[in-house]
């Protein structure tokens, strides 16, 4: 089912919360299952310097939303969108088939919020 490292970030996520002076915000839901994740993220000198998630989902998005917290913390904001969905399931030692959508959530809600730090730019 859910390999040691999808455990272990669901029974202990990272980086989880809401961020109250952040340089960045972005969402993303599933039309599928009605899930939701929100990232937020603080920057300076398009490095991201602080990255937090809050989700409405389940196991396998705050997995993966914990896990890409970890991914994107000290990276350009450049170098943050180019990590891809493929990545993160690695990166979680693998995710089961009728889960892989739920990592997706993470990666746009992410993606989401670098547009939106360079709209504000
Ligand atoms: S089932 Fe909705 S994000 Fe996983």
């Amino acid at each position: 089912m859910y390999s040691k490292k999808v455990l272990e970030h669901f029974q202990n996520p990272h980086n989880q919360g809401k961020m109250d002076d952040a340089s960045a915000v972005g969402e993303d839901g599933s039309q599928a299952c009605g899930d939701v994740v929100k990232f937020y993220l603080k920057v300076k000198n398009n490095i991201i310097t602080d990255v937090m998630f809050e989700t409405l989902g389940c196991a396998a998005a705050i997995a993966s939303s914990s896990a890409l917290t970890d991914m994107v913390k000290g990276k350009t904001i450049d170098e943050a969108l180019k990590i891809t969905k493929n990545q993160l399931i690695d990166e979680l030692g693998g995710l089961p088939a009728p889960k892989l959508h739920c990592s997706v959530l993470g990666v746009d809600a992410l993606h989401k919020a670098i547009e939106n730090y360079k709209d504000q730019r």
